[in-house]
């Protein structure tokens, strides 16, 4: 992605607070300026479906995904 202004990035804080509390997803989003580092944590689902939207975001410039699968564990908060 390429350099985020704050009001971009206030922008997906707030789309992250409405949206992924719907969808009982936690996560962590990690930020250095033109890089993103996000966990999105929950039923698998849920995840599959938001980290399409979020692959479709035309604010990404290139966009890879790892999968760690805990069953029912979480690293950010409660899950199950
Ligand atoms: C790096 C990055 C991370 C994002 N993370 C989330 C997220 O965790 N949850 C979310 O709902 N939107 C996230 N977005 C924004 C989505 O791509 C999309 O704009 C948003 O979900 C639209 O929500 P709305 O329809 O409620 O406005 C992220 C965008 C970027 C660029």
């Amino acid at each position: 992605m390429r350099p985020a202004s704050s009001s971009e990035l206030l922008k997906i804080v707030r789309a992250a607070e409405r949206n992924n509390l719907a969808l009982a997803l936690t996560g962590t989003l990690l930020f250095d300026k033109s890089r993103f580092v996000q966990v999105l944590e929950g039923e698998r689902s849920s995840v599959t479906k938001l980290f399409i939207r979020i692959s479709q975001d035309s604010r990404h410039e290139d966009i890879a995904s790892s999968t760690l699968l805990l069953s029912g564990a979480s690293l950010t908060g409660r899950w199950r």
